[in-house]
Parts: C-alpha cells; structure tokens; sequence
C-alpha cells in the first residue's frame, strides 16, 4: 500500500515547497491540486462554462504559461467554490492519492475531503502579511504590496467561508506556521514524521 501525505493551507504558506521537497525525499508522486482549479479558472476566464471546463480538462491546460498567475489564482478560488467543479475533480485526485509509490497532494480541502484516511496530515500556514511579502517577491514586485496583500486577504476569506469544502485543518492534522521557521526545519519535521509512521 502506498503512503499518502495530505498538505493543506492558505497561498503562499509554503505548502508546495513543503509538498514537492517531501515527494523527491521518499521517491512519492506529488500533485498540486491547485493546478486543477487554476486550469478551470483559466478555461472559465475564456468564457467556458466553469462545470464543462472542469470535465474537459486535459494535458494541454496543464502547459499553459499563465495558471501561476496571480490573476489565475483569482479565477481559481471563484470556480473552486462552485460544488459541481469540486465534485468533478474528486475522482482524479483520489486515483493520484491511491499511488503504489506514495503521493502527497497539496491544497485546501485534502485532509478533510479528497484524503481523509491520508497517513499523514500537514497544515501549512503564516500570516497574512508574510505570505503576501512572499508572492510580492515571486512576482518581482511587479504591483504595490499593499495590493497583493488585499488580495491574500480576499482569497483566504473565499477559500475559508465558502460552504462546500472550506480551507481548515482536519482534526488531525499537525499544524506548521512558516511565519518563523525556516522551510528547512519545517521539512526536517516533516520528514521525521513520515519516517516515524512508515517504520512503526
Ligand atoms: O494553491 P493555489 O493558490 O494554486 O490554489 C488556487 C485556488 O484553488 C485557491 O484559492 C482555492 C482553490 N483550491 C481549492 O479550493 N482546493 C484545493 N484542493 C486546491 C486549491
């Protein structure tokens, strides 16, 4: 059977740095859900239909240039709260999760929805400024700071108050806040987790 780890938090958390260093350390595959509901979002920004897009989803939406956009992530978070498009998604994330080899997937709801039996569950957050200071650099400070901030805001509160599938930890999961500690003590951590649970 393989292990799956589950890692959830807000933007720019560091969940993904977290998700793809963990998957290359124990050889697991990884998936960033997010990409899905960026690729439905860019689709829906096109004038698709959000629940059509969400079916037709192929390779090709996946080497589009722009879905790391900030703009894309907008896109993402409206289309993610429609409940038909989360329905849509299910079955290829759990199918991911269910990997001989391991898997970690990252995103909002892993933990409580798509992997609710994962082996391990991560919580990945920071504040609100920190993670907004982080996708300012990653942007090359290409818009006022105080923007991307407001919009770190705008997107937590749509990710955590939408009804279906809201961004929280599982009861379960560990919680790590980024704010202070490095990526590196955070995946040293991590590492000791999943280690201590495959060998027990
Ligand atoms: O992780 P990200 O910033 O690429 O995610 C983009 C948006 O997609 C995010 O605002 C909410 C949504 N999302 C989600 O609802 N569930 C997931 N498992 C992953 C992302």
């Amino acid at each position: 059977m393989g292990f799956t780890v589950a890692i959830d938090g807000p933007a720019a958390a560091g969940k993904g740095t977290l998700a793809r260093a963990l998957a290359a350390h124990f050889g697991f595959g990884y998936l960033d859900t997010g990409l899905l509901y960026r690729a439905v979002g860019a689709r829906v920004s096109e004038g698709q239909d959000p629940v059509v897009a969400a079916h037709e989803l192929s390779d090709a939406d996946f080497a589009r240039d722009d879905l790391r956009s900030v703009e894309m992530g907008g896109w993402a978070s409206q289309v993610a709260a429609i409940p038909e498009v989360r329905q849509a998604l299910m079955t290829y994330q759990r199918d991911f999760a269910a990997r001989p080899e391991g898997a970690v997937l990252d995103g909002r709801d892993i933990g409580t929805v798509i992997c609710p039996d994962a082996d391990l569950k991560l919580f990945v957050t920071a504040s609100a400024e920190v993670r907004a200071k982080r996708r300012w650099d990653e942007i090359g400070q290409s818009m006022p700071y105080d923007d991307v901030l407001a919009q770190v805001r705008d997107r937590d509160a749509r990710d955590m108050n939408r009804a279906d599938a809201p961004l929280r930890p599982a009861s379960d999961a560990q919680i790590l806040d980024t704010s202070e500690l490095s990526i590196n003590d955070v995946l040293t951590q991590a590492i000791e987790a999943i280690a201590a649970l495959r060998n027990a």
